[in-house]
């Protein structure tokens, strides 16, 4: 079986695949056009696929109809039209739990950076700029017994609300498409509606499964009913936000401050005037880049792959 991988992964996850006897497919140069990179699917009978430069959609199924199954070396799949996979019985396998901790550690780093201004401190540094002590000036807000909400109470929403529960006592809301109970009861949680957790949180972080009819639902109208002290978090997807919008609100002061590990456009340009605002910190989606984390999806999405090849269920997959 012709397994295509995209980009190189940890050699955890290709030393499985070796083992297993698959033949693997790798690119002869980075960066491939979409037109390379469906070359390269149209003679594989599978794939390992990094990243979202491209979209698994009905077009890219009708040209590649020999591809079988894909491996995503991501836990998100909004980059792949999973009711197309599933109707050509194209198993679509991911990676969750494995990044859950370091995904969520940095909408933790996110959190405490924007409400202690560290990039707005950082550069003064380096600015030359360290100035005197000053009783009135840099000053940053504590989480302390603060609301947090999350939006989208999966495994890194988890994640994120215990690490903030335990280390700044911070209450906790949610809201999710179901209402979870047991989360409730471990992390003392309470379930909101939508209206509700843009009204009564100080710091908002979004955690959900980004699909197209969520587009931008962050913009200017929620982000003006939010707290004017309330700090945007969004490690999931930059579709989620409107970058303008949540621009605007930072400089009418509508909200306090945004740390984003995800953009929109993504990559987002160098010139966005988002980053000569002091209220932000915006990290190049690095959410999942430990070695651990990265380790365990090569581990994941290789076994996805072999699992195929033996005709075995994946172990995860985003088939309904
Ligand atoms: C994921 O796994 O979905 C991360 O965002 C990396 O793409």
């Amino acid at each position: 079986m012709k397994v295509f991988i995209n980009k190189r992964i940890p050699e955890t996850g290709i030393d499985m695949l070796k083992e297993a006897g698959l033949e693997l497919i790798f690119p002869e140069k980075e960066n491939l056009s979409y037109e390379e990179w469906l070359g390269y699917c149209k003679n594989a009978d599978t794939i390992l696929n990094v990243g979202g430069d491209f979209k698994y959609d009905k077009n890219f199924f009708d040209v590649c109809p020999n591809i079988k199954a894909i491996a995503l070396y991501s836990v998100g799949f909004d980059h792949v039209d999973i009711k197309e996979a599933t109707q050509r019985n194209i198993p679509v396998g991911n990676t969750p739990d494995v990044l859950s901790r370091a995904t969520s550690d940095v909408a933790f780093l996110l959190m405490q950076s924007v409400a202690r201004r560290a990039s707005y401190n950082f550069q003064k540094v380096k600015d030359d700029n360290w100035g005197t002590f000053d009783p009135l000036h840099a000053l940053g807000q504590e989480l302390y017994g603060k609301t947090l909400g999350i939006f989208g109470l999966g495994r890194i929403g988890y994640e994120m609300a215990e690490k903030s529960r335990k280390a700044f006592g911070m209450n906790i809301i949610y809201h999710n498409r179901h209402q979870n109970e047991e989360a409730e009861n471990e992390l003392g949680a309470t379930y909101v509606s939508f209206e509700e957790l843009i009204k009564s949180s100080d710091v908002l972080s979004v955690h959900a499964n980004f699909t197209p009819e969520q587009k931008e639902l962050f913009n200017q109208s929620i982000f003006e009913q939010m707290k004017p002290n309330a700090i945007f978090i969004n490690t999931a997807r930059g579709g989620f936000h409107n970058q303008k919008d949540l621009y605007q609100a930072l400089v009418d002061k509508k909200i306090w401050g945004a740390g984003l590990d995800v953009t929109n456009p993504e990559p987002m340009s160098a010139d966005d005037p988002i980053l000569g605002l002091s209220s932000v910190c915006i990290l190049p989606h690095i959410g999942s880049a430990t070695v651990e984390a990265r380790n365990g999806m090569a581990r994941l999405a290789a076994g996805n792959i072999i699992a195929f090849s033996k005709n075995e269920k994946m172990s995860n997959c985003a088939n309904p």
